[in-house]
């Protein structure tokens, strides 16, 4: 099925490009919904999530750290709560439960996930996944392509679209 956020490619031309990507994400979530992201070191998938906790109105993140690495960041304060994995560290999906990925679900957080592609197998099947990766020879261009099962298809209606947010549309 087609919808205005997937099976096309996003050109994003800075930053401020891909925040309002992902606050056209943001404005139909759920809590409970997963948002995988994918792309080398530097592609963006922080400033990805960046947006998605700014469109929430999330407020200050409560960090949580393994000895030596980010694991997890939580927003608590917006209008739908915000769990941020990194999961670069992560060897296996055991890793992401140990760090609380279906408590938090459960108790109605909306979930990002950068290196998702190393939890893979504990991901639901209706994840919407973001791929980022360099858009040209720009140090800012990005290229977003977003794909998801049933449930994000029929979230993500035309009708409920709007280019409030103006970024670049290939
Ligand atoms: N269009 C863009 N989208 C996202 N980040 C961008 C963009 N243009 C430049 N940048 C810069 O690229 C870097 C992306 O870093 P980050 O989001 O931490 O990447 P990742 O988490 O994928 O390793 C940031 O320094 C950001 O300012
Ligand atoms: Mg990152």
């Amino acid at each position: 099925m087609s919808s205005e956020l997937t099976g096309r490619a996003w050109e994003l031309h800075d930053v401020e490009a891909t925040h309002a990507l992902a606050a056209r994400v943001a404005a139909v979530r759920r809590g409970g919904d997963v948002i995988a992201l994918r792309g080398e070191l530097g592609a963006g998938k922080t400033e990805f999530v960046r947006g998605l906790a700014a469109a929430l109105g999330a407020g200050q993140a409560d960090v949580v750290c393994s000895p030596s690495y980010l694991l997890l960041n939580v927003y608590a304060e917006g209008s739908v709560p915000l769990a941020h994995f990194d999961a670069y560290f992560m060897s296996s999906s055991d890793d992401l439960e140990r760090a609380g990925f279906d408590e938090l679900r459960r108790a109605g957080h909306l979930v990002a996930i950068e290196w998702a592609e190393r939890v893979e197998d504990a991901l639901p099947d209706d994840t919407l996944w973001v791929d980022l990766r360099p858009l040209g020879d720009t140090p800012d261009g990005r290229r977003a392509e977003l794909s998801q099962g049933a449930r994000w298809s029929a979230a993500v209606q035309p009708e409920r679209a709007d280019d409030r947010h103006g970024e670049g549309r290939a």
